[in-house]
């Protein structure tokens, strides 16, 4: 493929701590560069603790444990997501609510909320941001959480760096998470981050992820290193990934993250009769555009998949939308609204190529191809 949807930055800086980390000798969790890339991001986002883990979907599934989603408790979801929204839930015993999204920031829509938590009573609330967008009612949704006791957990896998009202995603709930898998705003392969304000509660996380066992290295209780408290997972961060992370923290604000918008940007400045930009960027959000998306108006499922194809043959890499999580077969769950907004982005939208390294003439020139194929198919 001439042109990524994403394509890892990896340079010196990640070579120098991926080699300081094989000469310390140390590949394990808790690793040097693991810690001062704990640090780091905790000081870009503003949040005191963080916790380098093994993926974003580990994430997930740590934070409905540590806030004790026991079996059959409901958890919210949106219905527009990636499946770690409701695997997470399933993995947890927990029933997922699906609540469908806006047409427009593909974030939960607020008005359904208030119906889902009225029927369901649920005990946690997954909100996420969509493609790095930040859902409108972030700051409603939080407030509706807090008056109702129920846990919101925020999936900022896709919008590292976006913000709200000035305030950063990730810093809105009881717990955030992120992926940094390689496609995401930051990269090191398979990875995630869990952070929360709570020490109590990072107590608890920083356990279930090491095995739920108190991690003694003073000699006087070295024997209780292997008491085990409960159930506990295998989901720490190992050494040579945190350096790589390391490394695209430091580099994030002023070099990944600029370029990123940059792309967005080019994107927001072209015009077309066939097709709009998914997402719209609402009043008070930054939008950090990890995705770019378009909406085809007149065209249906077939037709856009079709044109999917002829890009892929022609170098130009696409992915569809998410399936709505609603509809896979395989996860039994409640749903609250309308089906049809996810099923129509799912049908009707491209993303196009996102990575950082494309200019202004690529993008002109993917989306000339794009308008080519709609004429050549009508
Ligand atoms: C919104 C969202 N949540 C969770 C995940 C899961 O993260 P990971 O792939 O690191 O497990 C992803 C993506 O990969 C995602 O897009």
């Amino acid at each position: 493929m001439k042109y990524r949807l994403s394509s890892p930055s990896l340079g010196k800086k990640e070579i120098g701590y991926v080699n300081s980390a094989l000469k310390s000798n140390w590949l394990s969790f808790g690793g040097k560069n693991t810690k001062i890339f704990e640090k780091k991001f905790a000081k870009f986002l503003g949040i005191k603790h963080v916790l380098a883990v093994q993926s974003g979907t580990a994430a997930l599934h740590l934070a409905l444990k540590a806030v004790n989603i026991k079996p059959g408790d409901n958890v919210i979801i949106p219905n527009y997501s990636c499946v770690a929204s409701i695997s997470s839930t399933t993995q947890s015993s927990a029933k997922p609510v699906v609540v469908e999204v806006e047409n427009d920031t593909l974030g939960l829509d607020f008005s359904l909320i208030k119906n889902a938590i009225k029927k369901y009573n649920p005990k946690a609330l997954q909100l996420v941001h969509v493609y790095g967008f930040p859902a409108r009612d972030s700051l409603k949704i939080k407030k509706y959480c807090n008056k109702k006791k129920i846990t919101l957990i925020e999936d900022c896998s896709e919008a590292l760096g976006a913000e709200i009202n000035n305030r950063k995603v990730g810093t809105l709930g009881d717990i955030s998470i992120f992926s940094v898998r390689s496609d995401k705003m930051i990269g090191v392969g398979e990875g995630g981050v869990i952070c929360t304000n709570k020490s109590g509660l990072f107590n608890k996380i920083q356990l279930l992820a090491a095995r739920n066992a108190p991690h003694r290295s003073d000699n006087d209780h070295f024997w209780k290193k292997y008491y085990h408290l409960g159930e506990g997972y295998n989901y720490l961060m190992p050494h040579l990934l945190g350096s790589v992370a390391r490394a695209q923290i430091e580099r994030f604000k002023k070099e990944l993250l600029y370029k990123k918008i940059k792309v967005g940007n080019f994107y927001r400045k072209l015009r077309s009769k066939n097709f709009r930009m998914t997402q719209k960027v609402i009043k008070n959000t930054k939008p950090v555009y990890w995705l770019n998306s378009i909406y085809f108006y007149n065209l249906g499922k077939n037709k856009v998949r079709k044109i999917g194809h002829n890009l892929m043959k022609h170098g130009i890499e696409v992915r569809s939308g998410f399936w709505p999580l609603s509809d896979l077969k395989k996860f039994s769950s409640k749903y609250v609204g309308n089906r049809k907004i996810s099923r129509d982005i799912f049908e009707k939208t491209l993303v196009l190529p996102s990575n950082i390294n494309l200019n202004e003439k690529d993008i002109k020139l993917i989306v000339k191809k794009v308008e080519y194929l709609i004429k050549k198919i009508n």
